[in-house]
């Protein structure tokens, strides 16, 4: 039912939003904030319903999800190594979820997307709509704590990075051929 690049690049927002999932789920369970403990908790729960929701959708199409071990946050790690600091980590997850609702944002456009692909895709952007939401809240706490010029110099670093992350996974295989390679 569909094509095996289509295949891999669900396959590759699966392991993306797993990857999330284990990430928060590190967070929630070694941070020093007890005011994040709970937030961070659901958070990975959430990313993990996510790569539920590519697993099944997979699944549904009578495929089975490809291993994909080179994930957005895995090309992040290599130009960035750990974030250093709740403030790091609270905008490198603001750039990436930005990131992800704009690309399935461009997904969704495609002509001939299935319909139970459309429906995972505007799932998940709503879903984001809320992390996005109260990671902004803590951002800007913090920049009203006397801290802006370090959210914001934070911000552009990542952002940029994120421009150049995205450009190279958007020319790669399986994106090159499903999206025609313009970043
Ligand atoms: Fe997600
Ligand atoms: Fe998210």
């Amino acid at each position: 039912m569909i094509s095996q690049d289509e295949l891999h690049v669900l396959s590759y927002y699966r392991a993306c939003e797993l990857a999330g999932a284990v990430l928060f789920g590190k967070l929630a369970l070694h941070t020093d904030h007890d005011e994040y403990r709970v937030p961070l908790t659901r958070h990975a729960l959430e990313e993990a319903q996510h790569a539920w929701e590519w697993t099944a959708t997979i699944t549904a199409l009578g495929c089975r999800p490809v291993k994909v071990t080179r994930t957005y946050q895995s090309e992040y790690g290599k130009r960035l190594g750990l974030p250093r600091d709740i403030i790091e980590v609270f905008c490198l997850t603001q750039v990436f979820e930005k990131r992800s609702v704009a690309h399935y944002r461009r997904h969704l456009e495609l002509a001939g997307v299935h319909p139970l692909v459309r429906k995972a895709l505007e799932k998940l952007i709503d879903d984001e709509a809320y992390h996005l939401d109260w990671i902004r809240k803590e951002l800007d706490q913090y920049a009203g704590n006397g801290r802006a010029a370090e959210v914001d110099d934070t911000m552009r670093r990542f952002q940029l990075m994120d421009e150049a992350v995205y450009s190279d996974i958007i020319q790669t295989s399986p994106f090159v051929e499903y999206f025609g390679g313009r970043p």
